[in-house]
């Protein structure tokens, strides 16, 4: 009776073997799509777009080899690169800023940061950050002359023209590629959808920025899709009465403007966005963003200047720590 049932065991043994074979090269062979899979991203914004390769510890490259059968992310119709120009310098809530900034701008798709530090030189708090940041980006410097740099004074001017001046110098040469340049102060809060507005500026779009003047919010007044006016607490007879973070300019008319900078000479605080626009675009031309400019997307939040009371003078800790 034993010796039966092993034969029987060793004449079957083979094909348990065979079939066991077959069901596990089965499941290791990717199916092969009928339809193309969606490609998901929860990063990216401009719908389905995919993820930016981050700039150190993305996907391995050897990785991807043999895995061809594997649907790919589809090329996207050139997707207009946004250029968000930060001036940036140093002082306890930097780094802390910056962090809130990156975090942001890394689900956004195609978005190239240009951070300049208001510095004599690079700094390496900034360096080291935009290095781990994940981010494509430019660093650049520039210092503020020290006659400018007083209370009442307009801030950033320098900063934001080495900005531009990277834009035209990059672009000197080749057909302008399809892009957008906001300015995005380092202290502000940007919702992911002001992007995606954004992106569709033809010329110079423009829409709400909470927390500002004086008021909840200030907005671009707009009848049958035109900007007619502005709803603002201060200051409603400049032309072009808007914060920093309330508009965004095409390539385009970057380049075909290149005289157009913000300037220091009879430039007040508050004047410099106007002043700007002024050189590049009408009121009637504006592309009113935000469901006609009655949402608000952006934040001119201000940080609470530190308590640093209890530091003390002289390094007292084991470790040196950069904050
Ligand atoms: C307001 C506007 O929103 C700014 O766009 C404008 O530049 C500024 O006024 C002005 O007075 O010129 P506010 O919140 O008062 O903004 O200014 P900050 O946020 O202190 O500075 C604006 C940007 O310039 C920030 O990104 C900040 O990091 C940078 N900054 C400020 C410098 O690069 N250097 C400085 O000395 C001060
Ligand atoms: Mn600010």
């Amino acid at each position: 009776m034993k010796s039966v049932l092993f034969s029987r065991f060793f004449i079957l043994l083979p094909w348990i073997l065979i079939v066991i074979i077959m069901l596990d090269v089965d499941t290791r062979r990717p199916a092969p799509p009928l339809t193309p899979r969606p490609y998901f991203s929860p990063y990216a914004v401009g719908r389905g777009g995919p993820r930016l390769p981050l700039r150190r510890g993305g996907p391995v490259r050897g990785a991807e080899k043999g895995n061809e059968s594997r649907p790919q992310p589809q090329p996207q119709p050139q997707l207009p690169t946004i250029y968000a120009i930060t001036p940036t310098y140093s002082r306890p809530v930097q780094k802390a800023e910056l962090t809130r900034l990156a975090n942001t701008f890394r689900q956004v798709a195609q978005l190239h940061w240009i951070l300049v530090e208001d510095a004599a030189a690079r700094s390496e708090l900034v360096s080291r950050f935009l290095a781990r940041a994940g981010l494509p980006s430019t660093h650049l410097h520039v210092p503020t002359p020290r006659r400018y740099k007083r209370p009442g004074l307009p801030r950033a001017t320098e900063q934001r023209n080495a900005g531009l001046a990277w834009l035209r110098q990059r672009h000197q040469h080749q057909r302008a590629q399809p892009g957008v340049l906001f300015f995005a102060d380092d202290d502000n809060t940007y919702s992911l959808e002001l992007f995606q507005e954004m992106r569709t500026t033809r010329k110079v779009s423009v829409w709400p920025v909470g927390l500002v003047g004086g008021r909840r919010y200030e907005r671009p007044l707009v009848e049958n899709g035109k900007v007619v006016g502005w709803y603002t607490g201060w200051r409603a007879d400049r032309p072009f009465a808007i914060d920093m973070a309330g508009f965004a300019v095409s390539l385009q008319v970057i380049l075909s403007n290149p005289k157009a900078v913000f300037k220091r000479r009879g430039s007040q605080p508050g004047m410099q966005e106007s002043d700007f626009l002024k050189q590049i675009t009408t009121v009637e031309e504006l592309e009113p963003k935000a469901n006609n400019c009655t949402k608000v997307l952006v934040w001119h939040t201000r940080t609470e200047k530190v308590n640093l009371a209890n530091e003390p003078k002289y390094h007292l800790d084991t470790v040196k720590i950069e904050v």
